[in-house]
């Protein structure tokens, strides 16, 4: 699809939650570049600035920066309310993080908070803005979920679960707006080389098959009509297959094999 077909589409504005960094930012980029508007959301607003002052010169565009804790219940009906004089084509619904190790070990109220984020935000988002794209029967909404949403995962297991969450929101919207014009879709990309995963603890360069952040959001874009869900990465497609091909009990002893911490291995 040309930029020009793609802005007819899905313009004039995209809104990006977590464009302060990693796949959000390049989500930000790509869209920039296509000639959307964008509206960025996050809570480092300063970044979000500096991403404006780099991007308006260079493709000529707007950005409107938004700053929100999406992990305030308050948050998605204050982004549909200061968005509503925009004529938004586009949801990028992206922000979210996880956290790695024993079930047992995790903070419950770190448990509570990385819901708000990664689902009920992204779900009251969604419900805000499906009457706008539904009134102008075009535009589409993007999830940003990951490939852990397809299976349970052993020592991610509340992240895994918030993922899990995801992909079937998006698919059964999916079935929803597809017939009314709408396009949907779940992106679920593997290791992508952002600040998350330094912020689980998580050196990047141990990682094999790592995307980049900017390849994961140009390749999503592309793909937006290959839905209900997307996984952008080849080696992640085999693995994923091959995984869910197997009895359920044994695929989720062999990730629970690969996810175990180093420290509790035995
Ligand atoms: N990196 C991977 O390997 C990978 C793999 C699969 C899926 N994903 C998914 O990809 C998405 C983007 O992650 P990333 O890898 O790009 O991570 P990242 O570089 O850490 O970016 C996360 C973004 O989410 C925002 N965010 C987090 N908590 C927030 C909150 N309470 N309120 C508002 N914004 C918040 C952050 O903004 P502020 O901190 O400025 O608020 C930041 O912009 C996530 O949904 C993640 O689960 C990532």
């Amino acid at each position: 699809m040309s930029n020009n077909e793609f802005a007819d589409r899905y313009g004039p504005v995209a809104l990006v939650t977590g464009a302060s960094s990693g796949i959000g930012r390049s989500f930000a980029e790509v869209l920039a570049a296509k000639g959307l508007d964008v509206v960025v959301v996050a809570r480092r607003a300063q970044r979000l600035h500096e991403l404006a002052a780099r991007l308006e010169p260079q493709y000529g565009v707007k950005l409107t920066v938004l700053e929100a804790d999406l992990s305030d219940a308050a948050a998605a009906q204050q982004i549909v309310n200061a968005t509503a004089s925009l004529d938004i084509g586009l949801l990028v619904s992206n922000a979210g993080y996880g956290f790695k190790g024993h079930y047992d070990s995790a903070d419950p109220k770190a448990m509570a908070e990385v819901l708000m984020v990664n689902c009920n935000t992204p779900m009251l988002l969604a419900r805000g803005f499906v009457p706008r794209l539904r009134q102008r029967g075009r535009g589409g909404i993007l999830f940003t979920s990951s490939v852990e949403g397809f299976l349970g995962g052993p020592y991610s297991t509340v992240y895994a679960a918030t993922k899990g969450f995801m992909n079937s929101l998006g698919e059964g919207l999916w079935g929803e707006l597809t017939p009314e014009g709408i396009s949907v879709l779940t992106l679920c990309p593997g290791a992508t080389d952002t600040e998350a995963a330094r912020n689980q603890g998580i050196d990047p360069s141990t990682l094999r098959n790592v995307m980049s952040p900017d390849d994961v959001a140009s390749l999503a874009l592309d793909n937006f009509d290959n839905g209900p869900t997307y996984i952008p990465s080849e080696h992640y497609r085999a693995s994923f297959a091959h995984l869910l091909s197997m009895p359920r009990r044994d695929a989720l002893m062999a990730m629970a094999k690969a996810m175990k911490p180093a420290s509790a291995k035995t």
